[in-house]
């Protein structure tokens, strides 16, 4: 949602991670925004304007003297009209030429006339990259407010492993929408936010768990950091990405998190859980495995504590409840048991919503009593409304 209209210019050089541009580019139009392509005169041996400009829906600039631009004085015009500038994959070339101010093709120059932060995204041989120039280059540029995204270690067009590669499409976009997002209604604020199912171990292969994927909590983390906020997302296994901007906690069972939460909410603005903590665990985990045997197994479960309970401290406190009988009653229950600022009201039987679905259908309840019902939506366009309730009350 932040990028909905927001004008990108996306540079890309003669790099053979330049095929991998052409996705950037169709994942940031996805997204809503507009996307100006500038190529310099190497990355066309490597990827077709024609692919970008069919992507985008718009004309790649390629050259300084090109007849027919839609574009006055091209670079000016589009250094002008450029929410961000995003330069993916930048090669050791074009580092050294914005290191050194140079502007004698297109993209330096659009780079030179802009007034608009500059993202970039490395991608080269091992060699190239940890040479003492390109890293001289690329402090000179962090110095000067350039974003470096990457690159990241792994397997190099040259067949060599190392540090090189060109950073995830996640990375990239995430860079993007958090430098867009800086100073938004969460700008200075700090949230922790709690995500996925908590594994409770019975012996060194079985754990008991639920089926939270994780989504929401992460939809959350990510709707916040694209607001502003410093993010402390306290997770939960999950097979999802790790969200980029955002610190991870990983934890495995409700112990550890009700520990690790106790360690930062205090500090924090607002906590939000959005986590499905195993309200039992197992009374003895044992160290060997559990053998087969011909007789019933009994296992012995104790409570864990409930973490938004007993939490200490001055912040903004958010819960969930998955209900799968008697929602609003059930959640404005646990809000006064709780003691919460708001709880997301989760009908876990609605098809497509809640546990381990794209969507999820909620009614926001705030102390007080206000309700607010929402439709069938996107998680993160869920997370964006219960991020409207958090930046309000944090008002
Ligand atoms: O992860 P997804 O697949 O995207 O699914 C999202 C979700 C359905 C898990 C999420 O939207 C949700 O509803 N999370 C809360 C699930 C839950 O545990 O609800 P509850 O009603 O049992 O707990 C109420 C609140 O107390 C929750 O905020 C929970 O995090 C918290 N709690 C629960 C137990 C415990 N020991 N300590 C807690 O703090």
């Amino acid at each position: 949602m932040i990028l909905s209209n927001r004008t990108i210019i996306l540079g890309i050089t003669g790099s053979i991670a330049a095929y991998k541009a052409a996705e950037l580019a169709s994942h940031l139009v996805q997204l809503g925004a507009n996307v100006n392509i500038i190529m310099t005169e190497s990355a066309e041996h490597f990827i077709s304007p024609l692919t970008l400009r069919s992507l985008t829906g718009r004309p790649v600039a390629t050259g300084m003297f090109e007849l027919n631009s839609e574009f006055v004085i091209e670079h000016i015009s589009l250094a002008e009209a450029a929410d961000i500038v995003v330069i993916a994959p930048a090669t050791a070339n074009i580092i050294a030429k914005l290191a050194a101010g140079l502007a004698d093709d297109i993209l330096s120059s659009t780079v030179l006339a802009t007034r608009s932060p500059i993202i970039i995204a490395p991608a080269m041989n091992v060699n190239m990259y940890e040479n003492q120039i390109t890293q001289s280059n690329l402090s000179k540029l962090v110095s000067l407010g350039f974003i470096l995204v990457g690159p990241v270690k792994g397997r190099l067009a040259s067949g060599e492993m190392g540090l090189g590669r060109f950073a995830s499409i996640g990375d990239i976009t995430g860079a993007i929408c958090r430098r867009l997002g800086e100073n938004g209604d969460l700008a200075r604020r700090h949230l922790v936010i709690t995500a996925g199912g908590t594994q409770e171990p019975i012996d060194p292969v079985r754990y008991i768990s639920n089926r939270s994927s994780g989504k929401m909590g992460y939809a959350l983390a990510e709707a916040a950091r694209d607001r502003g906020a410093r993010v402390t997302l306290i997770a939960a296994p999950s097979a999802l990405i790790e969200p980029y901007g955002v610190e991870l906690c990983n934890v495995n069972t409700a112990m550890e998190m009700y520990s690790v939460v106790n360690d930062i909410a205090p500090r924090s603005d607002a906590l939000i859980m959005a986590a499905a903590v195993a309200d039992y665990r197992p009374a003895n985990a044992v160290q060997a495995k559990i053998k087969k045997a011909d007789t019933p197994l009994t296992l012995d479960l104790v409570n864990n504590p409930d973490i938004l309970d007993n939490v200490k401290g001055n912040f903004v406190r958010v819960g969930f409840a998955a209900e799968s009988e008697h929602l609003a009653e059930n959640a404005r229950a646990k809000l006064q048991r709780k003691n919460l600022d708001l709880i997301v009201a989760n009908d876990i039987t609605i098809a497509g919503s809640g546990f381990g679905a794209e969507n999820n259908e909620v009614v926001l309840i705030r102390r007080g009593g206000t309700e607010r019902k929402l439709p069938l939506l996107s998680k993160r366009e869920v997370a964006d409304k219960i991020l409207d309730e958090v930046a309000s009350l944090l008002r």
